[in-house]
């Protein structure tokens, strides 16, 4: 395994499922000499950076590999079902599936603040990972999803799924098989890997999740409808050859009411905010311009099927000045 976070000048960039394969079998002999008949320990998020990483490790090492899933609660639709469903039930790892829901969502219930939310999140995110640490055995090492944009940007560690601030008894020695390579070379050997288009070509999303995209206080009722009409919105766009071709797509329930008509009575519920994204360094963004009858198409699924939802509305704001996200 390279110790250097220094990518080579002469290192061959990843672009063909041939060069996937030769880096995959290289990284397994590796991986196996580092790490031998030890055991490794991976926070198993099910972005496309540590489901490659399991997926090299599982070739690699098999069984000696521990995946601890951490379900917060502000996962994606599916996400957490997907995870158990590829590695457990058809990679046969050895995975750990922690269903944390109930303590991320009391120890976030009336925080308002952005950044208090994403401290609470990130900082319990390490508690749990690590209670989960402390009940495993003889682990000698810890995988991480590094790659080389995150050592560029930062020369640090991952950051909301850090797990850097572990404590001292916990420091393991560090397996980082993908941190010399750009995303799209991480893509391209999650398929070489074998791993589901959805998984490998999946959007960015952030660490605190859906938490980001129920503003203010998280409540549960208003975080399930982020999570309902983000799922249709993403079928949506799936059924309609958006998804892979916009950089980032996404539904905001703000923690405001507006006045409705529903069923000849009057309402008083939440709007959806659609936002829709291009750019190539999330620095600066452009909207997608969406078919209006597409837009419409979402707009009544989403009143239709989302309780508690009686407005859609089109964020049609670039970065600068609106962030991506907006919190
Ligand atoms: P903004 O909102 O700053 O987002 O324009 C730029 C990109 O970063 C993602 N993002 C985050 N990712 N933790 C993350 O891991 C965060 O707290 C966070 N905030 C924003 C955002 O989804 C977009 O891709």
């Amino acid at each position: 395994m390279t110790s250097s976070n220094v990518r080579p000048a002469d290192m061959e960039r990843i672009t063909t499922p041939a060069l996937a394969e030769k880096f995959v079998n290289e990284q397994i002999a590796e991986l196996r000499a580092q790490i031998g008949n030890k055991k490794v320990l991976l926070a198993l998020s099910g972005g496309v950076d540590s489901s490659v990483v399991a997926a090299l490790l599982i070739k690699a090492v098999g069984q000696q590999l521990v995946c601890v899933h951490v379900n917060h609660g502000l996962l994606r639709k599916g996400e957490p079902e997907q995870v158990v469903k590829v590695f457990r039930d058809e990679m046969h790892a050895n995975l750990v599936y922690v269903d944390a829901i109930d303590r991320f969502l009391d120890k976030l219930a009336g925080v308002a603040d952005p950044e208090q939310k994403r401290k609470i999140i990130g900082g319990e995110f390490i508690r749990v990972f690590e209670e989960e640490a402390r009940k495993l055995d003889g682990i000698e090492f810890l995988a991480q999803g590094t790659i080389y944009p995150d050592i560029l940007e930062s020369g640090a560690v991952k950051s909301h799924h850090n797990v850097g601030g572990l404590p001292e008894d916990l420091k393991f020695e560090l397996v980082e098989p993908i941190k010399l390579l750009f995303k799209d070379e991480v893509r391209m050997v999650g398929k070489a890997l074998g791993l589901p288009d959805g998984m490998v070509f999946r959007q960015p999303f952030p660490g605190p999740g859906l938490g980001v995209r129920c503003t203010g206080a998280i409540t549960r009722d208003r975080l399930e409808a982020v999570r309902e009409s983000d799922a249709i919105l993403r079928e949506e766009f799936a059924k309609n050859g958006l998804e892979g071709k916009v950089w980032q797509y996404f539904t905001i329930v703000p923690d405001f009411k507006s006045t409705g008509v529903k069923n000849d009575k009057r309402s008083w519920e939440w709007p959806v905010i659609v936002r829709a994204v291009n750019t190539r360094d999330a620095m600066t963004a452009t909207v997608e311009n969406i078919p209006y009858e597409l837009m419409q198409h979402i707009t009544a699924r989403i009143i239709a099927e989302v309780p508690g939802v009686n407005r859609v509305l089109y964020d049609c704001t670039p970065k600068p000045t609106g962030t991506i996200e907006w919190e």
